[in-house]
């Protein structure tokens, strides 16, 4: 059950933390600092306490003398320090000691942070002797020194006093001020209400998305688009004989790993539409193992069955080889056979949507303050920046204060998706909002808090943070790491894999070979597979999915290594079988096998081929990326998949020898021994190094 703390219970009583604290512990709670948290029998009775003492809570003007003039520590207030509690402590002047002799009920209220100098007149003891006290505990600390937070008890019980330690008011800040994930709220059941669910729409270009959302929405998008591509995730809402569902409409399902890959699970259930003419293709399975990998549920809609060559059947056939497998072949995903230009079916389609959300029992507190995800954002000529988000709990309000990642701002107006104002939005609802200091990040969770000031400052904080974590970034070889120690120790641990391959008979060995590799209490899972080069969706699927990427024979383009390295993804490239296979059964068990590291040089393009009676066939090629090295091996790749591995015959600038060529130059490659060497192929350039066990 939900707590209030100590500071926020003083807060709505408008009085100081530490006299909440100290009468709260008067009464006998068990509450240590201003950040303790208090059940609602314990807020009860401290609020009753007060009602009934009204006149202990007029604080007690401070005397002059006990307030410190210098050394405010961080941001404690200093006033707050200084003055002294009216109930627990007695007033500085008053309770000058006399002699050693401790005097019964001498309690004092401190704050972590206090110096030697401030101790010393709160309890009447000139600073130096304090210090010495301090010196003969084993402290060095000069007069005006803070004093080490567990010196502090025993130094006052020296003198005489019991004191109570207060701990810093940076612990207030965090707890009030963290930017949270949605999953750290918890909220209490009786509080959850049901909500509607959130749905995205994916499926292989031109198989209709668009169209069908359209038809859902019945306004025309399809028509307002450039050369009709979806441009941007747009979310919208409709209503459905009084139940509501959400749609998101990505151009695919990059957008959605996307949005996963930054932390966002906006999303409760995937539609995976399937032209009815067209069947399933490589990008429909994509979407499905995207979705698959996020774990929501999902729906098939069979579209364009207006067509004479709609083809139903075979979709459904079609889609079993990839496990999923319709309520009409005896499984359990639903599909809908649907026309998105006529309308046919899309009710049906809409019942199910509602039928599998009803399963699902989603729901979320509309009473608490916002939380939800930023869908998209943009900078908007004449109107600042405007963002699309999706509210997830709590119910946004026009005028609230909110942060989104190094953003903050205060909803200055709320539209819906057909542009009418709106004044608040509950759970599952998308919005448009305007009122933000920055655009915010497509992917990044926004949350309502007290005031703009604290937006601001978490704004600020998240910025600092993220400044900091540039310099940090942690490398693919750290990331393994974590991943191996998780693996080594975690039970029902899982290794997640997305495997490319140069061709379907050795993708099918693979997964065969695969699927037999097991672990007590651990296993291995496919998330995606597909022949051909590695791409940088792959790199964002492993990211979203914290999986690694294996290539058999297929190599990352520039923009999937350039991906890579950004987001330290591990890409386990090999050309032996059992090799690969070696290494997934050691990483299962959370070791690396002794392994030939291979460090990439650089990579040049073909551009054009030459026969040269000297050296076979030439590449005419231009280094697109660090350098191509003589002496080092050399690989030809076409379309992702390696064609051949080996020795560079002859490197030559302008008829000269070279040793290397760097990025930016033409040069002439030889390959020892190849000649099929066409242009759009790329020769990469690397050394092997030999490295132990890790
Ligand atoms: P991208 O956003 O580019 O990935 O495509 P999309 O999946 O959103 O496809 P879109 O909705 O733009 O539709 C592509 C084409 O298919 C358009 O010309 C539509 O008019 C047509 N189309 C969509 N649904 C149907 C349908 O049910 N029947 C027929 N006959 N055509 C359809
Ligand atoms: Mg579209």
């Amino acid at each position: 059950m939900a707590k209030t703390r100590v500071y926020e219970l003083a807060k709505e009583l408008g009085l100081e933390s530490k006299l909440v604290l100290a009468r709260a512990q008067e009464l006998g709670i068990e509450v240590k600092t201003a950040s303790s948290g208090l059940d609602e029998d314990g807020v009860a009775v401290v609020k009753l306490s007060f009602q009934e003492s009204a006149e202990a809570v007029a604080p007690e003007p401070a005397p002059a003398e006990s307030a410190p003039a210098e050394t405010p520590v961080g941001e404690a207030p200093v006033e707050e320090r200084a003055v002294p509690p009216a109930v627990v402590e007695p007033a500085p002047a008053a309770t000058v000691i006399e002699g050693d002799e401790p005097v019964e009920d001498r309690i004092l209220e401190v704050t972590e942070g206090i110096t030697a100098h401030e101790f010393g007149r709160l309890i009447g003891e000139r600073t130096g002797e304090i210090v010495r006290q301090l010196m003969n505990m084993g402290q060095i600390v000069p007069g005006g020194g803070q004093i080490p937070v567990d010196a502090i008890e025993p130094l006052g019980a020296h003198f005489g006093w019991e004191v109570l330690v207060e701990l810093a008011p940076e612990d207030e800040s965090v707890d009030e001020g963290r930017q949270r994930s949605l999953v750290e709220y918890e909220d209490d059941p009786a509080s959850l209400e049901p909500r509607p669910p959130v749905v995205v729409i994916m499926g292989h270009v031109d198989h209709g998305k668009t169209q069908l959302l359209d038809s859902i929405r019945s306004a025309n998008v399809v028509a307002g688009e450039a050369g009709g591509i979806t441009q941007h995730i747009g979310a919208y809402q409709i209503d459905r004989d009084g139940s509501k569902i959400t749609f998101i409409d990505t151009p695919g399902h990059e957008a959605f790993t996307a949005l996963r890959a930054r932390g966002a699970d906006v999303t409760d259930i995937a539609i995976i539409v399937v032209a009815a003419n067209d069947g399933v293709m490589p990008q429909t399975v994509e979407a499905i193992n995207h979705a698959k990998a996020a774990g929501v549920p999902i729906i098939v809609a069979i579209n364009k069955m207006d067509l004479e060559s709609a083809d139903p059947v075979r979709v459904r056939a079609a889609l079993t080889q990839y496990d999923l497998v319709v309520e009409e072949l005896g499984g359990d995903i639903v599909s809908a056979e649907v026309s998105a230009l006529t309308g046919a079916g899309v009710d049906e389609l809409l019942e199910m949507i509602s039928i599998v959300a009803e399963v699902e029992e989603l729901k979320a507190n509309p009473k608490a303050a916002a939380v939800g995800t930023v869908i998209e954002a943009e900078l908007e000529v004449g109107r600042g920046a405007m963002a699309t988000v999706i509210v997830q709990r709590g119910t946004l309000k026009k005028g609230d204060a909110l942060v989104a990642g190094a953003v903050s701002g205060r909803v200055r107006a709320m539209f819906d998706e057909n542009g009418k104002q709106l004044s608040s939005a509950g759970p599952s609802t998308p919005v448009l909002i305007t009122g933000w200091g920055d655009v915010p990040a497509a992917g990044d969770m926004f949350q309502v808090v007290e005031n703009e000031r604290i937006a601001r400052k978490l704004a600020d904080a998240e910025a600092d943070r993220i400044r900091a974590a540039d310099f940090v970034v942690p490398t693919a070889t750290e990331r393994l790491g974590a991943l191996l120690e998780t693996l080594r120790t975690e039970d029902h641990a899982e290794l997640r894999l997305i495997i490319k391959a140069d061709a379907h008979g050795s993708l099918e060995a693979l997964r065969d070979a695969v699927g037999k590799i097991k672990r007590d209490d651990g296993k291995v899972t496919i998330i995606h597979a597909g022949v051909g080069g590695i791409t940088a969706n792959d790199v964002m699927l492993a990211e979203a999915s914290e999986g690694i990427i294996y290539g058999f024979n297929a190599r990352p383009d520039t923009s999937a290594r350039k991906a890579a390295k950004e987001q330290a993804i591990d890409i386990r490239t090999f050309s032996i079988i059992y090799e690969m296979l070696d290494d997934i059964e050691s990483l299962l068990i959370g070791e690396l096998a002794p392994d030939e590291v291979e460090r990439f040089l650089g990579v040049a393009e073909v551009r054009a081929t030459f026969r040269a009676p000297r050296y076979g066939m030439v590449a005419g090629s231009y280094v697109t990326e660090g350098e191509i090295n003589r002496n080092a091996t050399a690989r030809l790749v076409r379309d992702g998949v390696v064609v051949y591995e080996g020795r560079i015959a002859s490197l030559r600038r302008f008829k000269e020898d070279v040793q290397t060529v760097a990025q930016g130059f033409e040069c002439g490659i030889g390959l020892e021994n190849f000649r099929d060497i066409k242009e759009g192929d790329t020769i990469e350039s690397f050394e092997v190094r030999h490295v132990a066990r890790t």
